[in-house]
């Protein structure tokens, strides 16, 4: 495999809540290819939040580091910086709070073009707004329109051409169909695997819904307890899950391809499951490869 293009590399993120320390990362390793899109799939609290959080930079790792085509970032240099918050750009969970209501799409669109130096002159920024709504499949006519007279899924794909507007190289999407109309939902999927496909963009899919990863990601990660369980190629992780707590997302995932035994036999692994979270601050077991590339994490032995 090539060198990725971003990389975590055994980064760990503790939060103080009353009474107890929250481990919503634990030692997480990953890495983000060119042309390539990662599902980080897990419950709600699971950590993968967290996980797009320290990408962005927004948190900085308790330990552990973030390489960017092979170097730590260093977040001591500007330029540095401002390289790496051009190249990874995120979209959001929710497309109404992500738009200014008060600015129209071709503001949306022209202020990233206009900060990055893409289109000196106006009428170039015009054109290059005129494509990137033609790249996100949205009438160029939308321009001078707000944000509130654009549908959920039309608004989720001005997010996308404004990420788009500074020539990514990385895509952290963090559950971006989770709050939109289910018919519309696979039109925002398709996108980005255009985007994937067509500008060899490195994709972090992030959701809770485990069926949608086999769609986008040809890679996929489990979380758990802020761990990652389970990791490897989406068909093997998917189709031959190793860790309990993968077969029960599964389980709960109605599959016309999967017997529906698959989640049979999870309710005596709860427990276990159960001790992953309960143990969250002891030593992790380490990863064990159960088919090629996709390894799995023991659950810890009963003390
Ligand atoms: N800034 C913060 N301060 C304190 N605790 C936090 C903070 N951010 C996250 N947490 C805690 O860390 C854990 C992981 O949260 P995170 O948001 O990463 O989960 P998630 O997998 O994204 O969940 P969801 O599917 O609900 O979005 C949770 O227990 C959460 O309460
Ligand atoms: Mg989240």
């Amino acid at each position: 495999m090539p060198e990725a293009l971003l990389e975590m590399r055994d980064v760990s993120k503790t939060f103080a809540a009353p009474g107890r320390q929250v481990h919503a990362a634990r030692s997480v390793s990953l890495a983000l290819n060119a042309g390539r899109t990662l599902a980080l799939v897990g419950e709600s609290g699971s950590g993968k939040t967290t996980c797009a959080r320290l990408i962005m930079r927004e948190y900085a790792p308790d330990s552990g580091e973030l390489l960017f085509r092979g170097a730590p970032i260093d977040a001591s240099s500007h330029r540095n910086m401002r390289a790496y918050r051009q190249a990874v750009q995120m979209i959001f969970q929710d497309p109404f709070a992500s738009l200014n209501p008060a600015h129209t799409i071709g503001y949306h669109l022209g202020r990233p073009l206009r900060l990055y130096g893409h289109g000196r002159s106006r009428a170039e920024r015009q054109a290059a707004i005129a494509a990137l709504l033609e790249q996100v499949k949205l009438d160029p006519e939308l321009v001078g329109r707000f944000p509130h007279e654009l549908s959920g899924g039309q608004r989720q794909r001005i997010s996308i051409a404004r990420a788009l507007a500074v020539g990514p190289e990385v895509l952290v999407a963090d559950e971006p169909t989770s709050m939109l109309d289910v018919s519309v939902r696979l039109g925002i999927l398709n996108l980005l695997n255009d985007m994937k496909r067509g500008l060899g963009l490195a994709v972090l899919y992030i959701t809770h819904d485990i069926a949608t990863a086999r769609y986008v990601a040809e890679d996929i990660m489990v979380m758990y307890a802020g761990q990652v369980v389970e990791w490897g190629p989406t068909e093997s992780v998917l189709g031959q899950p190793a860790h309990p707590y993968t077969r029960l997302l599964l389980s709960a995932v109605p599959d016309p391809d999967r017997p529906y035994s698959a989640g049979v036999g999870v309710g005596a692994e709860l427990a276990d499951i159960d001790r992953i979270r309960r143990e969250a601050a002891a030593p992790q077991p380490l990863a064990e490869e159960v088919h090629p590339g996709h390894f799995v994490r023991p659950i810890p032995a009963r003390v």
